[in-house]
């Protein structure tokens, strides 16, 4: 496969299994800070980010490439509040769909129309993952930072609902 190609997909396992190794450390705080509900939340997403990852492991190889694991940088261990976590998790889902969108200009400057179909998936996906994490937000604004129990309860419903969650 193309070389700017198979270099950008490469980038994206890394940051793919950047977002798992991020959501799992935010699942650990959650579950050892008494928000067992949110931990839960956090432990289903890392799940797919990795399976996002795979997903890209496998594309580069079956074309030809060779998808490279990447050594991940540490994510931070403590988050100040619950709140604060989820504004994260929306900036940094807003910086994986700046990232997935690169790799779709790169595919249409190099022509690598096949590439760009597959990517597409992605592309859709990060409508939803934005739009979870703007939902879990307007939802802790409605909770208030006083009165997280109820939230905690319920965040699991909410993905249960597709108002939370992202298909792998
Ligand atoms: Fe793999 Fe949350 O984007």
């Amino acid at each position: 496969m193309n070389k700017n190609v198979e270099d950008i997909l490469n980038r994206q396992v890394e940051r793919e299994a950047y977002s798992s190794s991020l959501y799992l450390a935010m699942a650990s705080w959650s579950e050892v800070n008494g928000f067992p509900g949110v931990a839960d939340w956090l432990y289903v997403q890392s799940d797919e980010e990795r399976l996002h990852m795979l997903k890209f492991v496998k594309y580069i190889n079956e074309r030809g490439g060779h998808a490279i694991i990447p050594a991940l940088k540490k994510p931070e261990t403590e988050y100040k509040t619950v709140k604060s976590m989820f504004q994260e998790v929306l900036k940094h889902e807003r910086f994986i769909t700046a990232s997935i969108n690169e790799i779709v200009a790169l595919c249409v400057k190099e022509k690598d129309f096949t590439t760009q179909n597959w990517v597409q998936w992605f592309v859709n996906e990060q409508i939803e993952e934005e739009a979870n994490a703007t939902k879990i937000l307007d939802k802790l604004k409605l909770a208030g930072e006083g009165n997280l129990y109820l939230f905690d309860r319920d965040i699991m419903a909410l993905r249960a609902a597709g108002a939370g969650g992202a298909k792998a």
